[in-house]
C-alpha cells in the first residue's frame, strides 16, 4: 500500500494533558511555556518479525536486512534517526538476531551508539519493547521513540516528539492516511487530535470509520514501556494501546501525510527501494546521487542496457546487452544475460536471469535460476535455488 505526496501535513492540535496514569512534567494549559527541546535521544527500533509476507526474500535474510537502494533497509531508518538527533537505538532482535550486529556493530559508523537485545521466544511488537527496557538511559517522564522495522517514511521525527511533549500524552502515534485501510490498524482520533478507538484490520463498511492508519512510529513516555507485562508476548496494537485507551491513558495522535511505505510485501519492498533511488522517499543513507538508476561500485553494466525508473544493482550483479530494467533492484552477485526485460521486481543475491526472459511484479530468490525466454508476471514468487528451465513458463503466446 502506498501513500505518497509532495507536502507535509502535520495535525497536532495541543490537547489538555489528562488522563488516569503517572503525572507528568507537562505544565497544564496557561501555567508555564511547553518544554523547549523537542529532541529524543533514544529510540527502539523493531526488527524482530519474520517476515512472513516478503519470503522468499526474507529466507536467509530479516526483513530490515534485505537491501533497498544498495544497502540494508534498516540502514535508512538509523540514518534518520540519527539525522533527527537521536544518539540510542536498541535494536530488539529475535528471528535471524545474529546477522545485524556483524553488520551495524556498535553503530558508530553512523554516529549512534547501537545495542542488540535478543528474545530467546518472539515477543510480539509489545514484548519486544518491555525487553529492551532495562538497556534505556531515559528517565521515567522522558519520552522515547519506537520504530517498526519496515516503515519507510519521511515523518518529521522531532514533530512527533515536540507533538508528545506539549499535548503531555502516555503515548504519540504517527498516523497517515490511506485509500483503503483494510489491511492496516485504524485510529480514529478526535478534534485535538486524541486517540478515540483502535480498530484492527477492519473489514466491514460500518467498521471503515476513518482513514488514518498506525503508522509504525510512537513516542512512548519512559513510565508505559515499564507498565508493559515482561517476559510473555504482547502486541502492542492488539493489547498495549487498546488497554491504555481504556484505563483512561492518554492516546494523541498526529497525522503528518508525507512519504509513508509499509515494506512488508514484495511489490512494496521493490516500490520503496526505486522510491529511495528516485530520491521521492527521503534517506541520508542512499549511496549515490539520487535518479533513474543506482549501479553500485562493482557491478557490470552493459553499455547498451537500459536502467530507469530507480533500478539498483549491487556489487557483483552483472546485466548483459540490450536489457532493459525498470523500477527493479538486482542484488549483489546476481546476473541478468542479453535482452531480458525486468520490471518492478527484484532479483535476490546471486540469482540468474535468462536471456530475453520477462519479469514484471516477480520477485527471484537467492541463488534461483530462471532460465531463458521465460515470462514470469503479477507476483510470482520464485523460491531461493530453484530452478526454472528455458522457455518453460509464459503468460502470453509464443506467437506474438
Ligand atoms: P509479517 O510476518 O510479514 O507480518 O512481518 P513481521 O514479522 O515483520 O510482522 P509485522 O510487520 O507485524 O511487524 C511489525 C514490526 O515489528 C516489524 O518491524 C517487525 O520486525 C517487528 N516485530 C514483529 N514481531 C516481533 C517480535 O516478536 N519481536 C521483535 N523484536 N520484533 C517484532
Amino acid at each position: 500500500m502506498r501513500a505518497h505526496s509532495e507536502t507535509t501535513t502535520v495535525t497536532d492540535d495541543a490537547a489538555v494533558p489528562h488522563g488516569a496514569r503517572a503525572a507528568r512534567s507537562v505544565p497544564a494549559p496557561g501555567t508555564g511555556p511547553a518544554p523547549r527541546h523537542t529532541r529524543a535521544t533514544e529510540a527502539v527500533l523493531l526488527v524482530g518479525g519474520k517476515g512472513t509476507r516478503l519470503r522468499p526474500l526474507t529466507v536467509h535474510t530479516p526483513k530490515p536486512m534485505v537491501p533497498a537502494a544498495g544497502v540494508p533497509f534498516l540502514t535508512h531508518q538509523l540514518a534518520r534517526a540519527r539525522a533527527a538527533g537521536i544518539e540510542h537505538i536498541v535494536l530488539a532482535t529475535s528471528y535471524l538476531a545474529e546477522v545485524f550486529e556483524p553488520h551495524f556493530g556498535d553503530g558508530s559508523a553512523l554516529g549512534l551508539h547501537l545495542e542488540y537485545v535478543t528474545e530467546t521466544e518472539p515477543l510480539g511488537t509489545g514484548g519486544a519493547i518491555r525487553n529492551v527496557a532495562a538497556r534505556l538511559h531515559s528517565a521515567p517522564g522522558d519520552p522515547v521513540l519506537v520504530f517498526n522495522g519496515d516503515i519507510l517514511t519521511g515523518l518529521d521525527i522531532p514533530a512527533l516528539v515536540a507533538t508528545h511533549r506539549r499535548t503531555g500524552a502516555d503515548v504519540s502515534l504517527h498516523l497517515t492516511k490511506v485509500p483503503d485501510p483494510r489491511a492496516f490498524g485504524l485510529v480514529p482520533t478526535d478534534p485535538d487530535g486524541r486517540v478515540t478507538a483502535f480498530l484492527e484490520k477492519p473489514q466491514t463498511p460500518e467498521q471503515i470509520v476513518t482513514d488514518q492508519i498506525n503508522a509504525g512510529a510512537y513516542v512512548f513516555t519512559r513510565s508505559a514501556i515499564d507498565a508493559i507485562p515482561a517476559g510473555r508476548p504482547v502486541s502492542v496494537e492488539r493489547e498495549t494501546f487498546p488497554g491504555l485507551l481504556a484505563d483512561g491513558a492518554h492516546l494523541q495522535g498526529m497525522v503528518d501525510s508525507t512519504y509513508w511505505l509499509d515494506l512488508g510485501t514484495p511489490q512494496a519492498f521493490v516500490r520503496g527501494s526505486a522510491d529511495l533511488v528516485l530520491g521521492r522517499a527521503p534517506s541520508p543513507a542512499v549511496p549515490g546521487r539520487c535518479g533513474e538508476r543506482l549501479v553500485l561500485p562493482g557491478a557490470d553494466v552493459a553499455e547498451d542496457a537500459k536502467l530507469f525508473g530507480g533500478t539498483s544493482v549491487a556489487a557483483g550483479a552483472v546485466v548483459g546487452p540490450g536489457a532493459r530494467l525498470d523500477g527493479s533492484a538486482v542484488l549483489a552477485g546476481a546476473a541478468v544475460a542479453e535482452g531480458a526485460v525486468i520490471r518492478n521486481s527484484l532479483i535476490g543475491a546471486g540469482a540468474r536471469i535468462g536471456a530475453r526472459t520477462v519479469l514484471d511484479g516477480v520477485v527471484v530468490g537467492d541463488g534461483a535460476e530462471v532460465g531463458a525466454d521465460n515470462e514470469l508476471l503479477d507476483g510470482v514468487r520464485v523460491w531461493c535455488g530453484a530452478r526454472i528451465e528455458p522457455g518453460s513458463i509464459r503468460f502470453s503466446s509464443d506467437a506474438g
